[in-house]
């Protein structure tokens, strides 16, 4: 392997300086549908996860494993909403499905066959009985967490510190915030995520360090002996908003065997992981089996639906009319008619092994490239979601990020493959997500356009 090499930073500053005039360069009609935008859509944009300087890129059509912007850019889609579309984008299955729902009606807000059959396959990859749906990610992790509250009649929730579970109170606590305000590992600040969450419910969630069962445990035992022994524990099983972070080994069975032996609600948010790390997600992949899972992305085949599966002990606080799991569009006809086509006819066994197939092409690939150009970073991944991260040293939690991602470098790959293109997901804290119509062509582009960056950035 060849020695790590120092990396340029007036360099990566010309490089980022001129590819992002060539990305404005090529989206001018972009630029002028956000002129247009900005002045009723709020900052031009739906979400401001879609925020983008000088101007978000916005698309017009996807197809398969292509989307096009507004100037006509053909992309490889990497970014694949977020890690929704690992069907990838029309797939003529869910297509049918929702066309012959269509003309059957789209909303009731009253039981269908299909929501059934979807619940009874989510029972089967995950292994938990009892299932309710929901319209998104953040919908299943507040459910969940209400759930949680409602079994154990407690009231804190103990999270890693650095995940994101969607945009309600109690989970936009400890994320995205600097590295000097993250407070001592054992005693890990609560932190708003963002103005608007009322202090008292900060106070209420409370973070750890991911892959360290015995902080972990700690915090659990300080906390109870404070009389404020967590109703849950909320944590993806493999972090997906650092990059990728894969838990230790024996990690998730140290966590699930403390939140037993301690009697509180473990919940694996696989919003992320569901349905695109494996057929039963991380909790096949790992072989953990938690109290309650939630999903979202890519259960809906482009969609809004989430879900939550539980145990019959969990669900029971919704069983027996505890806490009210509720919503007008849960289980809506179209999502629905979209999620059994997709588990049924697009995410076969074939589909995860292709993908599989794929995504260590995909790493293989990138760890060549870092290994012949000696750059500080590695490759890392598991089932349709991958990174480069860029850091001369493992990250393994939210500190060992922030002190060592390369937040540069990172920012300019964005935009480099934005300019070959290549659609991948903004922002720093994101991976690539494999759809199952990608091809081998689509993850040597990839590559490609990796070698040339490489290449750029150590010449
Ligand atoms: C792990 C995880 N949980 C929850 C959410 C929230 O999902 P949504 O944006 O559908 O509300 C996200 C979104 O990125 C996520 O990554």
């Amino acid at each position: 392997m060849a020695s790590v090499a120092a990396l340029d930073r007036a360099r990566i500053g010309e490089l980022i300086e001129r590819e992002e005039r060539r990305l404005n360069e090529r989206t001018p009609a972009s630029a002028r549908m956000f002129e247009r935008a900005r002045s009723t859509l709020t900052g031009g944009v739906a979400s401001s996860y879609q925020l983008h300087e000088p101007w978000p890129i916005y698309l017009a059509r996807g197809s398969g494993q292509f989307v096009w912007d507004v100037d006509g850019n053909r992309l490889r889609d990497f970014h694949n909403a977020f890690g929704s579309m690992v069907q990838g984008h029309a797939h003529p299955a869910i297509s049918r499905a929702l066309e012959e729902r269509l003309s059957l009606g789209t909303h009731f807000a009253a039981p269908t066959e299909d929501a059934i059959v979807v619940a009874e396959e989510l029972a089967r990859r995950f292994g938990l009985p009892r299932w309710r749906y929901c319209n998104s990610g953040s919908e299943a992790t507040m459910d969940a967490i209400r759930i949680a509250r409602g079994l154990t009649g407690r009231e804190t929730v103990l999270k890693i510190f650095g995940s994101y579970h969607g945009h309600h109170d109690a989970v936009m606590v400890s994320i995205g915030v600097a590295y000097d305000e993250i407070g001592d590992r054992e005693n890990l600040a609560s932190l708003p995520y963002g103005a608007g969450i009322p202090r008292a419910v900060v106070d209420l969630t409370v973070a750890v360090p991911f892959n360290d069962a015995d902080a972990m445990e700690r915090r659990i035992e300080r906390l109870d002996a404070e009389g404020r022994l967590p109703a849950c524990v909320i944590m993806e099983a493999a972090m997906m908003n650092l990059g990728v972070v894969l838990p230790e080994p024996g990690y998730l069975e140290a966590v699930r065997e403390i939140t037993r032996r301690h009697g509180i609600v473990l919940i694996f948010d696989e919003v992320k992981t569901g349905l695109a790390i494996a057929a039963g997600g991380a909790t096949e992949r790992f072989g953990v089996t938690p109290d309650i899972v939630t999903l979202a992305k890519t259960l809906g085949g482009g969609l809004p639906a989430g879900a939550i599966g539980g145990t019959e002990e969990a669900m029971s606080a919704v069983e027996d009319g505890r806490v009210y799991q509720v919503g007008t569009y849960n289980g809506n006809p179209l999502a629905m008619a979209a999620a059994r086509a997709s588990l049924f006819e697009v995410l076969t066994p074939d589909a995860y092994e292709w993908l599989e197939r794929l995504n260590d092409r995909l790493l293989a690939g990138c760890t060549t490239v870092i290994e012949r150009y000696g750059l500080p970073g590695y490759a890392v991944g598991i089932g349709a979601k991958g990174c480069v991260t860029f850091s001369p040293q493992r990250i393994v939690d939210y500190e060992s990020f922030k002190a060592h991602q390369d937040v540069e470098v990172t920012e300019l790959a964005w935009v480099y493959n934005m300019n070959r293109g290549i659609f991948m997901t903004p922002g720093r804290e994101e991976e690539w997500t494999l759809s199952v119509v990608h091809t081998e062509e689509d993850v040597d582009a990839y590559i490609a356009a990796f070698d040339e960056l490489a290449g750029e950035l150590t010449g």
